[in-house]
């Protein structure tokens, strides 16, 4: 089953060639950092108008590149939502266009059902039941998957997405953008345990984040502290990454326990991040859970994965019409019933 996969949710426009949802024959990244950067962040307008411009030309480099034309395929995957919206109906209508055009089976994806998809693309895919956590630039968030394409919200955050959290504090030390992979390489030179950031916690006990208090101290300490030289911006981003890396493995692996899954999957663009990578690994090691953690690229927003969950839900049966459309809110599980904002802080 050969399913071509597209994704152009927020500022990366991409796409892939997978057989029978675990083969990537082919994935084409076309990255607008450099579009975006002068601003500090993503421009919704100019994000949709460059998708616009590439978006064929992609399609077809992965075509080319999988080794297969339109009449060969047997599916299009597109993702649908969550994102921006201009965004969006630039890969929905290109998908539905070659989808009607050719008489292909169509099906839309959840761009975080993406995500986790992707963990099923290494030689160590997850088996179900697993928690999922996505951390990407717009979401934060556990989801329990207790079967396939089955998902239940466990706890998200409450105010900034934890790749937001990068991005902004880059911001605030003059690094550029996107700040999480800039953050990580600064950090390198830093000591983690220089600043004792706060680490939120939830007046409630739910499992949720909270990055905003973080972002603000962070601030704060910029502000008292100027100018700083280089070797004080790399313990500040070397200390955020570090309260980061606890906040998310502490909670996730404790909504773990809590649910008593012993397999854990890590995914979304912050997942790129080495010292996630390595502070979840470790404390997953600790609890005698399998940790599950895609390529570094396959981390970052990528067309494969959504192939990849497409070709799942083909196979489920699930096609999309013409009238398939972008939805930017789309969730891929509905919020927690009595679920309140209320976050503290504490060391
Ligand atoms: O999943 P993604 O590519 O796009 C969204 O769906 O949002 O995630 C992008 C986010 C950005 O905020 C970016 O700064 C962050 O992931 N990111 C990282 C790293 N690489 C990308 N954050 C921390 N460390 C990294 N190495
Ligand atoms: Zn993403």
């Amino acid at each position: 089953m050969i399913v071509l996969g597209i994704e152009s949710s927020c500022d990366e426009t991409a796409a892939a060639v997978l057989e029978d949802g675990r083969r990537v024959r082919s994935t084409v990244v076309a990255s607008q950092d450099a579009v975006h950067a002068p601003y500090g962040g993503v421009v919704p307008e100019l994000a949709s108008r460059r998708h616009l411009e590439v978006i064929v030309p992609v399609v077809q480099r992965a075509l080319e590149e999988g080794g297969v034309t339109l009449p060969g395929l047997d599916g299009i995957a597109v993702t649908h939502g969550p994102g921006l919206v201009g965004s969006l109906l630039v890969g929905c209508s290109l998908a539905k266009s070659l989808a009607w055009a050719q008489g292909i089976p169509l099906v839309g994806v959840n761009h975080l059902e993406g995500h986790i998809y992707a963990a099923s693309l290494t030689d160590d895919p997850p088996v179900h039941p697993f928690l999922a956590l996505v951390v990407s630039g717009g979401h934060t968030a556990l989801y329990h998957a207790k079967a396939p394409l089955t998902y239940h919200l466990v706890g998200e955050t409450r105010d900034d997405a934890a790749g937001e959290a990068f991005d902004k504090v880059a911001k605030l030390l003059g690094l550029g953008f996107p700040g999480g992979p800039i953050i990580e390489r600064v950090a390198r030179d830093g000591m983690p345990n220089a600043i004792a950031f706060p680490l939120a916690q939830m007046t409630d006990q739910a499992p949720d984040f909270s990055f905003s208090g973080l972002k603000t101290a962070v601030s704060l300490h910029v502000k008292r502290h100027q100018p700083l030289d280089a070797r004080e911006v790399a313990d500040i981003a070397a200390s955020f990454q570090a309260t980061v890396v606890k906040l998310l493995v502490r909670k996730t692996v404790k909504a773990a326990g809590g649910l008593g899954v012993n397999r854990i999957v890590l995914t979304g663009g912050v997942a790129a991040n080495t010292a996630l990578r390595e502070g979840l690994a470790a404390a997953a090691a600790e609890q005698r859970i399998h940790l599950h953690v895609p390529p570094r690229q396959l981390c970052t927003d990528n067309a494969a994965m959504i192939a990849a969950a497409g070709t799942a839900r083909l196979l489920a049966g699930e096609r999309a019409g013409l009238d398939l459309n972008a939805v930017p809110g789309l969730e891929l599980a509905p919020a927690r019933a009595g679920a309140r904002p209320g976050a503290r802080d504490s060391r």
